[in-house]
C-alpha cells in the first residue's frame, strides 16, 4: 500500500505521555461579554448536513471583486475547488480595503531583537505604500506576473509580510522558506518550485549576533544551478539600508540591494490583480516520510477565507486588539496567523525579531507590555523554556492577556497550568489548537466563549472540521471511546490545501488513499483526509493528540522528517547506514537521536560524529540538529534486513527493547544500549 508508510516500525505517538482527562476550566464572564462567537449553534450552522454551505459565512469576512458561484466543486476529487467562479486579491483584503476607516492605525509592529533599537509601528497607509512599490519592482524590475513562484529566505522582520503582500497583488506565488533553513534546503525548494528569483535579506539578529544571512543565499543559488534551476535574480533586503550587514560579496548582474532599486518605484500603485479564488497564492513546504519535502499549495479564496474566519472566532481577534504570534513566518502558523488572518480583520500584528529568552527571562513579557498586546499565541517548547528559566518574571509586568493560543504540539497539563495561572494570570481564555501545513487553518480547538478549556486536550473539531477516528483495519473507532486510532477529517474545508506543488499523485497516496472508500468517486464522503497523527476522543467529543504515525517528528514545534535527516547524514563519505528515532526531551518536546553505522575500514571518532552532525546542520539547519551521533558497530535488523528503529527508540528513551531474540543479530541491542548509558 502506501509507499509514504512502507518503513514506520517506530513514531512520536508511541513515546507520547498519555496523559489522562482533566477538568473543565471555564472563560470568565468578562471574555465572553466581548467575544465575536457567544452562540453555541454555530456548531448546528456548520454540521454535516450544512455542509459546504455553511462556509459561506466565512467567505462573505471577505471582499470578493466577483462573488462565487459554486461552493464546492467536487469533479476532480481529491482536489477540492472552493468558492468557484469567484474573484479576489489577498493584498487587497489584508490592506486597501482597510485603509478607507483604518488608514492611520498600526497594520504591524515590528520588536526588532537589539533592546536598544526602536520599535517600528507601519501603519496601514505605510504598509500599502511599501508593499505597492515593492510590487512595482517585483513586475517591472524582476519580471514577476501571475502564476510564477518565487522564492523568499527571509527572517522575522516587516520586510517579509511586505514581500509577501506584494507578491500577492501581483498574483505571484510565494514560498518563503524559513529563516534558519541552510542555503542547501533553500536550493531544494528554488528548485523544486522551479524560482528564478530568491529574495533575500542580507543579515538578521538572533541571540546577540548580527547574523550573516547572505550567504545562504549564495550557496541556494549555485547548488539550484547545478540542479538545473538558475537564479537570474537574488533581490536583497538590507537589515540596515545603506549599510553593509554581511561581507558576502555581491554577485554583479544577479544581486541588487532593493532598497536602492525601491527608489525608481517611488509613488507606484498597482491594481491588485482580480485573481480566481482557486489560483495559488503560495507554497509551504513541509517534511514528509521521504527526504524530499513537499510543497503544500493553498489557495487564494478558500485559504483566505479560513485562516480570516477561524482568527475571527477562534482566536477572537477584533480589530482594535493587539495580537502577538511568536511563531516564525516561515512556518504555516507565521502566514496564516501572523500575516494573512489578523490583516484581513484589520488587527495590529506584531513582529518579533529574535528568540523571546534574549537577553532575559522578562524579555517577551516586556514587549507584551509595552506594546499592550492583548491575544498572545506560541507553542508549547516555547512555554515550557519561558517557564524553566524565568517561572516568575510574567507577574513583573502589567500586560493583561484575554485570550491566548498553543499550537504545534501536545501541551503537558501541568505546563497548561502555568500558561493559565501565570502567563494568562488566571484571567486569559485559552486554546490548544490542532492543525498542519497542510490544513491551512485549525482542525481542532475549543471555541473560547462557547467551550471550556480542558488542559492537555485540543478540544473538538472547530466549526465545519468533522474528525474520525479511524483504527489499523479501517474501522472506525467508535465516537467517545477514548481508544486511540488514526484520526482523519470526513470532510473538505476551504483552508486545505489543493495539492503537491507538482506531484498531484504524492498528494494522493499520502492524504487519501489510505481511507479511501472508492478511488472513483467524486462525492467527498469517500474521501477523509489522513491526517498523520494518532489521537483519542473522550466522552465529551474533546481530542486529545498523541503525535505521528508516521516519520515525521516535531522538534521545538518545528516538523522534521527522519528520512530527511537521515538522507543529511548519509552525505559523509564514511556513513554507511543512518536511523533517526525521536527522543523526549523536557523543553523542546521531541529531540532527533542519529544512530550510524560506518563503512567497513572506518573507526569511530568524535571528530566523525562532528562531521556527520554538521552535515546535518548544513544539509538542513541547525535545527535538524540531532541530540547526539551514536556510532554504532551494527544496527539492530530483522532477518530480511529492514533497521529496527523502534528498538534504537526504545534504548534512546530508556524503555524497554521488549523481546529482540527474532532480530538477526540480537547481541548488537546490548552493545548498544551500555553505549547510551
Ligand atoms: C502537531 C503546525 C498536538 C501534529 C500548525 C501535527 C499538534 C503537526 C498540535 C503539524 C496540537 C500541531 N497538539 N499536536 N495543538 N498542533 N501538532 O505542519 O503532530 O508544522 O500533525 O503545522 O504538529 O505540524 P506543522
Amino acid at each position: 500500500m502506501a509507499v509514504e508508510r512502507e518503513s514506520v516500525d517506530t513514531s512520536e505517538a508511541e513515546i507520547a505521555v498519555h496523559w489522562g482527562e482533566e477538568n473543565y476550566v471555564y472563560p470568565s464572564a468578562e471574555f465572553i461579554a466581548q467575544a465575536n462567537m457567544t452562540d453555541p449553534s454555530v456548531f448546528d450552522r456548520f454540521s454535516l448536513e450544512n455542509f459546504p454551505n455553511c462556509f459561506k459565512e466565512y467567505a462573505d469576512l471577505l471582499s470578493w471583486y466577483e462573488y462565487w458561484q459554486t461552493t464546492l466543486d467536487t469533479s476532480d476529487a481529491p482536489c477540492w475547488k472552493w468558492f468557484v467562479g469567484g474573484k479576489i486579491n489577498a493584498s487587497y483584503n489584508c490592506i486597501d480595503r482597510h485603509l478607507a476607516k483604518n488608514r492611520n492605525k498600526t497594520a504591524i509592529h515590528f520588536a526588532p531583537e537589539p533592546v536598544g533599537e526602536k520599535y517600528e509601528h507601519i501603519t496601514y497607509q505605510e504598509l500599502y505604500v511599501r508593499v505597492n512599490e515593492f510590487a512595482a519592482l517585483l513586475r517591472d524590475f524582476a519580471g514577476l506576473k501571475k502564476g510564477d513562484r518565487v522564492t523568499l529566505h527571509m527572517p522575522m522582520v516587516p520586510e517579509l509580510p511586505i514581500t509577501m503582500l506584494a507578491c500577492a497583488r501581483l498574483g505571484v506565488i510565494h514560498s518563503q522558506v524559513f529563516g534558519g533553513f541552510s542555503g542547501k534546503a533553500c536550493a531544494d525548494r528554488i528548485v523544486d518550485s522551479q524560482s528564478r528569483v530568491l529574495i533575500t535579506m542580507d543579515a538578521y539578529w538572533r541571540s546577540g549576533h548580527l547574523i550573516d544571512h547572505k550567504h545562504g543565499a549564495d550557496i541556494a543559488c549555485d547548488l539550484a544551478g547545478k540542479d538545473g534551476q538558475k537564479v537570474d535574480k537574488v533581490l536583497i533586503w538590507q537589515r540596515y539600508p545603506g549599510k553593509a550587514s554581511s561581507p558576502t560579496a555581491m554577485v554583479k548582474g544577479r544581486d541588487y540591494f532593493v532598497n536602492e532599486e525601491l527608489n525608481k518605484y517611488y509613488g507606484a500603485r498597482i491594481e491588485p490583480e482580480r485573481m480566481s479564488a482557486e489560483a495559488p497564492l503560495f507554497l509551504m513546504y513541509t517534511s514528509g516520510t521521504t527526504g524530499k519535502p513537499k510543497g503544500c499549495q493553498h489557495s487564494t479564496g478558500g485559504y483566505l477565507a479560513y485562516v480570516t474566519g477561524t482568527s475571527k472566532y477562534v482566536q477572537d481577534i477584533h480589530p482594535e486588539d493587539v495580537y502577538w504570534c511568536m511563531a516564525d513566518i516561515g512556518w504555516i502558523t507565521g502566514h496564516s496567523y501572523i500575516v494573512y488572518g489578523p490583516l484581513a480583520l484589520c488587527a495590529s500584528t506584531v513582529i518579533f525579531e529574535g528568540v523571546p529568552t534574549f537577553p532575559d527571562a522578562g524579555r517577551a513579557w516586556k514587549i507584551a507590555q509595552d506594546l499592550n498586546v492583548n491575544i498572545f499565541h506560541t507553542a508549547p517548547t516555547t512555554i515550557r523554556a519561558l517557564r524553566k528559566i524565568g517561572p516568575d518574571e510574567p507577574a513583573k509586568y502589567k500586560f493583561k492577556f484575554k485570550h491566548m493560543t498553543t499550537v504545534g504540539e501536545p501541551i503537558e497539563p501541568e505546563v497548561w497550568r502555568w500558561y493559565h495561572e501565570v502567563v494568562g494570570k488566571g484571567t486569559a481564555a485559552i486554546v490548544d489548537t490542532w492543525w498542519q501545513t497542510e490544513t491551512g487553518g485549525f482542525l481542532c480547538s475549543t471555541l473560547p466563549a462557547i467551550k471550556p478549556m480542558k488542559a492537555g486536550s485540543t478540544g473538538p473539531g472547530v466549526p465545519g472540521i468533522h474528525p474520525i477516528i479511524f483504527d489499523e483495519n479501517a474501522k472506525e473507532i467508535p465516537r467517545g471511546a477514548g481508544k486511540a486510532g488514526n484520526i482523519c477529517i470526513q470532510n473538505p474545508w476551504p483552508g486545505a490545501f489543493q495539492t503537491i506543488w507538482g506531484d498531484r499523485d504524492r498528494f494522493v497516496r499520502t492524504y487519501y488513499e489510505r481511507y479511501c472508500k472508492n478511488p472513483k468517486s467524486k462525492d467527498w464522503r469517500d474521501w477523509p483526509y489522513l491526517t498523520g497523527d494518532a489521537a483519542v476522543e473522550a466522552p465529551d467529543g474533546y481530542y486529545r493528540i498523541l503525535g505521528r504515525i508516521d516519520d515525521v517528528i516535531n522538534v521545538s514545534g518545528h516538523r522534521l522528517g527522519t528520512k530527511e535527516i537521515e538522507s543529511a547524514a548519509m552525505t559523509v563519505a564514511e556513513v554507511a547506514e543512518a536511523a533517526v528515532v525521536p527522543v523526549k526531551h523536557d523543553v523542546k518536546g521531541i529531540e532527533p537521536d542519529l544512530y550510524i553505522a560506518l563503512k567497513p575500514g572506518f573507526k569511530a571518532s568524535e571528530a566523525l560524529e562532528k562531521k556527520i552532525s554538521d552535515a546535518v546542520c548544513s544539509e538542513i539547519g541547525k535545527i535538524a540538529k540531532p541530540r547526539r551521533v551514536w556510532l554504532v558497530k551494527d544496527m539492530p535488523k530483522t532477518r530480511s534486513g529492514k533497521i529496527m528503529r523502534r528498538v534504537l527508540a526504545s534504548i534512546s528513551n530508556k524503555k524497554d527493547v521488549g523481546d529482540v531474540t527474532t532480530l538477526a543479530n540480537p547481541e548488537i541491542v546490548e552493545d548498544i544500549r551500555k553505549m547510551s548509558k
